[in-house]
């Protein structure tokens, strides 16, 4: 691999940010961290989504235009972003310039290609999907399945994109990839959809959206969602069918597109199919996450139950975002659906990140100072021991995880690499090995573990960037090394620290304080 292209879904803009959002963003932000550990040219992809009806009504009902809520809005998501030091390298929006003129073009190519072809079409609509709906998936009271609301029905002459066939090829290009759909529970899903599917519609008359991008030389249509939308992976890195830039053919094809377990369909079927037609090549893998609950419960509006991440940073008084981002992202196995909970997240962060992690080098560096003057001598440098092969098979442990993008996995080889070095302090105790004057003995336990926590820091760097700095600066040593160097590059022989220097690096969160907080409210 010698680079990595990463891309997240673009939000809709109806709304503000909230964890849900969060979630996949800080997933992709601490896999792109983790390559960028690993590889010299990344490139990071999000944005926002910025037409339909749906926005088009909520500007309606707020009296202000569209383009005034969508540049409200994609404010929020930025600022969001920039509170849980979200690294993107681009952010695009659907109503950029750069988009829209690229989105005109690739429509253009599809309608002489043939894919596109004008249909009278008669179908039952759901404005939450923004999308025709099968009779046969609505729930027995006739409800879209997730938005529990009754589609219309729509008569229209509009353009369709002839995604039936590209079935074959999608299937097969499905069954010879396996690491193509990811997580691999998610495959057989998406063959079934595939036996299912029709010609879609793509554009839509004037007259029920006006928010879009104009259908090329007809006045009466817009480009609707889905070609609009899947498309910003390319329009944002240069793409355009005749003359693509040098970026797009450095970065595409994607590395990893995540998205949500939601809109697989749409990524797996509908992207692979506008690619196979503009004969691009489809993204090494797609990768669906799983949903956050609010304490078990769907995030819902109207339940009240919508939380922002700047909310979370306020209660808590977390001037970084470091323990939110670690908690978000291990709260799910891949794939799978996770929860948010206040109680749960002091438990899981105070565990792992206070006690675990922290007050390991806390205690470490405090003996290096009392018994060593803050010093490593060379002898206490022993190679081979059982705590270094430790390490190294955690980073080796790590980077697979990395590798099929299992984050809370990864995370979790971290922490147990922290539980056995913390089972080696405990069992070697070197304050009673200073205390029988073994001091040899001694420094070379806290040699060994101080040599471990330089190695948790590059592990656990993607996940919380400032601690792991925070550990770096405390050990005076280098934290821009590249990953596949970290077990040859150890700490060096010499004075790394002194009692000045000495701080919890995540002081436990002060659950008393917090609820008091919040009962003040
Ligand atoms: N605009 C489309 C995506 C187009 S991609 C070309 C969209 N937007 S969205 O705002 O509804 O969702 C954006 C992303 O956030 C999706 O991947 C979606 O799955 C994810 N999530 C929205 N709510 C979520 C949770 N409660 N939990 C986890 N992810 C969630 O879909």
């Amino acid at each position: 691999m010698n680079k990595f292209y990463l891309t997240t879904a673009i939000d809709y803009v109806n709304g503000k940010p909230h964890i849900g959002h969060a979630y996949e963003k800080i997933m992709c932000d601490v896999i792109y961290r983790h390559f960028t550990q690993r590889i010299e040219d990344t490139y990071f992809l999000t944005g926002t989504d910025e037409h339909g009806v749906k926005i088009q009504k909520t500007a309606e009902k707020r009296g202000i235009t569209p383009k005034e809520l969508c540049d409200e809005n994609s404010s929020s998501f930025k600022a969001t972003w920039a509170d849980l030091e979200i690294g993107y390298t681009d952010f695009i929006r659907t109503t950029d310039e750069r988009h829209k003129v690229v989105v005109q073009k690739i429509f253009k190519k599809l309608v002489e290609n043939g894919d596109i072809y004008k249909h009278s079409y008669k179908g039952l609509y759901c404005a939450g999907c923004e999308s025709f709906l099968n009779a046969r998936d609505l729930t027995e009271d006739g409800l879209c399945p997730d938005h529990l609301k009754k589609p219309e029905e729509v008569t229209e002459e509009n353009y369709f994109f002839r995604l039936t066939k590209y079935k074959d090829a999608i299937m097969a290009h499905i069954k010879a990839h396996p690491e193509f759909l990811q997580p691999s529970f998610k495959v057989n899903e998406v063959l079934k959809q595939l036996e299912d599917i029709e010609d879609i519609s793509v554009s839509r008359n004037k007259n029920s959206v006006s928010w879009g991008i104009p259908v090329p030389d007809d006045d009466e249509q817009v480009i609707y969602v889905w070609i609009d939308a899947l498309s910003n992976y390319i329009t944002a890195l240069g793409y355009a069918p005749e003359n693509p830039s040098e970026t797009f053919k450095k970065y595409w094809p994607a590395d990893v597109q995540i998205i949500g377990k939601d809109i697989l369909k749409f990524h797996a079927i509908y992207w692979s199919a506008i690619l196979m037609a503009l004969g691009i090549e489809l993204p090494k893998t797609i990768c669906a996450h799983g949903w956050i609950t609010i304490d078990e419960t769907k995030m819902s509006k109207s339940l009240g139950n919508v939380i922002a991440p700047a909310d979370i940073l306020k209660n808590f008084e977390l001037e970084k975002p470091d323990a939110l981002r670690y908690y978000m992202v291990t709260s799910a196995p891949f794939g799978r659906d996770g929860n948010y909970s206040d109680e749960d997240f002091k438990e899981k962060v105070n565990a792992d990140l206070a006690n675990n992690i922290g007050n390991l080098l806390n205690r470490s560096l405090n003996m290096l100072v009392k018994y060593f003057d803050g010093e490593i001598k060379p002898e206490f440098i022993k190679d081979g021991n059982d705590i270094e092969k430790a390490g190294d098979e955690a980073i080796e442990n790590v980077k697979k995880f990395f590798d099929g993008y299992q984050v809370c996995e990864a995370a979790n080889a971290i922490v147990e690499f922290a539980n056995t070095v913390n089972k080696y302090v405990a069992d070697s105790a070197p304050w009673s090995l200073a205390k029988e004057e073994k001091m040899q003995e001694c420094g070379e336990v806290l040699y060994n573990v101080l040599e471990a926590m330089r190695k948790i820091a590059v592990m656990l760097y993607p996940y919380c960037p400032n601690i792991s700095k925070e550990i770096f600066e405390q050990l005076s040593a280098d934290m821009n090394i590249k990953y596949d160097e970290v077990a040859n590059n150890k700490l060096q022989a010499g004075k790394i620290t002194e009692k000045t220097k000495i701080h919890p690096v995540f002081p436990r969160m002060d659950s008393e304080f917090a609820t008091d907080k919040k009962k003040a409210k």
